[in-house]
């Protein structure tokens, strides 16, 4: 069970480090390799105890001229082999296209980087039924090298991200099965995880893991998320 914590634009380099150095004092008797962190891009660091740590975003590029981007050549600096792509928010609220995102899942794949490759569907497809679900969800890879060895999917429903409400135990089942089948890759799931509904979320056999944002914040109710993730 992998436990990956997405900043988003939350914390700083200060905070940051902190933040580490206290998750990493609870989690004595946590296995290597399950803890993941994912922190601005002002406070990257090199990986630290038992947290790895990856990139939110980057730019398709060693490094050149693409104002207010960071490239290869940053990541580097900081021996960060892990990239999020494809999140909801900068499909949504950064423009990204999905042919953009193809570009980016080609860079990073050609470089070895592990890529958690984020999907989710808006509440007005999955109000539409499977049918429109899976098509949304499945246009989602147009263009992603899917047979790629070192590629983790994530799935985060919009209407679940930030709301307090995850997806329903069915819902996600649904979801992560089809996945599963169809693709045979380790999957995550996202959308208001946290302490109080993460046993019965890490109980289905289909999710190897969840990617936590909002309750990933404090280090503390973090290392508790943890905890009852790894005896459910
Ligand atoms: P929340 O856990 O705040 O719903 O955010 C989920 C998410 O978007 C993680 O990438």
């Amino acid at each position: 069970m992998r436990f990956v914590a997405n900043f988003k634009m939350n914390h700083t380099r200060a905070s940051t480090q902190e933040y580490i150095q206290e998750l990493n004092a609870h989690l004595e008797g946590v296995d290597s390799g399950n803890v993941l962190l994912f922190p601005p891009a002002t406070a990257l660091c090199e990986a630290s105890g038992k947290i790895d740590i990856g990139a939110q975003n980057a730019y398709f590029e060693i490094n050149g001229a693409f104002t207010g981007e960071i490239g290869l050549e940053q990541l580097g600096e900081f021996g960060i082999k892990k990239i999020l792509i494809g999140h909801s928010e900068r499909r949504e609220i950064l423009g990204e296209s999905q042919e953009f995102i193809a570009k980016k899942f080609e860079f990073f794949k050609a470089n070895g980087f592990e890529i958690i490759y984020c999907i989710g569907e808006p509440l007005s497809v999955r109000e539409q039924g499977q049918e429109a679900l899976f098509e949304y969800l499945f246009s989602e890879f147009d263009g992603i090298d899917t047979s790629y060895d070192n590629f983790t999917i994530a799935y985060e429903p919009i209407w679940a991200i930030g709301t307090g409400v995850s997806a329903t135990i069915e819902d996600i089942e649904l979801v992560h099965n089809r996945l599963k089948a169809q693709f045979n890759k380790e999957l995550l799931y996202g959308g208001s995880v946290k302490v109080d509904n993460i046993a019965d979320i890490a109980k289905i056999d289909s999710v190897d893991g969840v990617l936590v944002g909002s309750a990933s914040l404090k280090a503390g109710g973090f290392a508790e998320l943890i905890k009852k993730g790894l005896i459910a």
